[in-house]
């Protein structure tokens, strides 16, 4: 297909995920202003990529009348949380905006995939608008922690080496270390409760 038509449909797409890094830094700008603890630490985004399109589609049986439709993910935001108990909290924000509704939620937190991949994902609705008029767009939302984020980008680029075959007893080194991120997420949990704990009987 020609680059032309690639920029047209992909334009709402950079617009939606521009707009909405701009947002969620500002809700970020906020809580510092008021010196409340904000339960996103880092937001990113990105479109994806023509050749990522291609692949989904092929891999998936989607067809070009389709594709923004069935290609859930073209624009994707990434929320990162310092801990475990951030991500619901992150969750109902988005429930709760008025720019964007929910398609649905997948919960990878406590239905961790066979990979050991934990993330909750929300797929929303998102209206931008262009030249031609109000378009509607879809949104994937990754939310997780960073030690989430730690584990999944290194399986991801680990993966990628080996195209998705890698050797088993690699897979389950993996599976093993996500053991140990639940580990080191109930392990912060539990130390950022004792401080604050300490915090408030010292207040009193
Ligand atoms: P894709 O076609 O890969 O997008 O998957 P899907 O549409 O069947 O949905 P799924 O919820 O399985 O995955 C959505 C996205 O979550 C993927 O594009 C990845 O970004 C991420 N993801 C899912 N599984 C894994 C995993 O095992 N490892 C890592 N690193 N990321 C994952
Ligand atoms: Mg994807």
């Amino acid at each position: 297909m020609e680059i032309q038509l690639w920029r047209e449909i992909l334009n709402p797409y950079e617009l939606a995920v521009k707009e909405l890094t701009v947002k969620f830094n500002h809700l970020i700008k906020e809580h510092r202003q008021l010196d409340i603890y904000c339960p996103i630490e880092q937001v990113t985004g990105r479109v994806k990529s023509i050749n990522s399109i291609l692949e989904k589609m092929q891999r998936k049986n989607i067809t070009w009348g389709n594709m923004e439709v069935q290609v859930e993910d073209i624009a994707g935001m990434r929320i990162i949380c310092q801990f475990y108990e951030d991500i619901e909290k992150v969750v109902e924000i988005i429930r709760n905006r008025s720019d964007m509704a929910v398609k649905y939620e997948k919960d990878y937190i406590t239905h961790m995939k066979e990979s050991g991949y934990r993330s909750y994902h929300m797929i929303v609705y998102y209206n931008v608008e262009t030249f031609q008029g109000t378009k509607q767009i879809q949104v994937e939302f990754q939310i997780r922690t960073l030690a989430m984020n730690f584990w999944a980008t290194i399986e991801h680029s680990l993966q990628y080496k080996y195209k998705g075959n890698m050797p088993e007893h690699l897979t389950q080194r993996l599976s093993k270390a996500a053991d140990a991120i639940i580990a080191l997420d109930r392990e912060m949990s539990s130390v950022r409760s004792e401080v604050m704990d300490a915090q408030n009987s010292s207040q009193m």
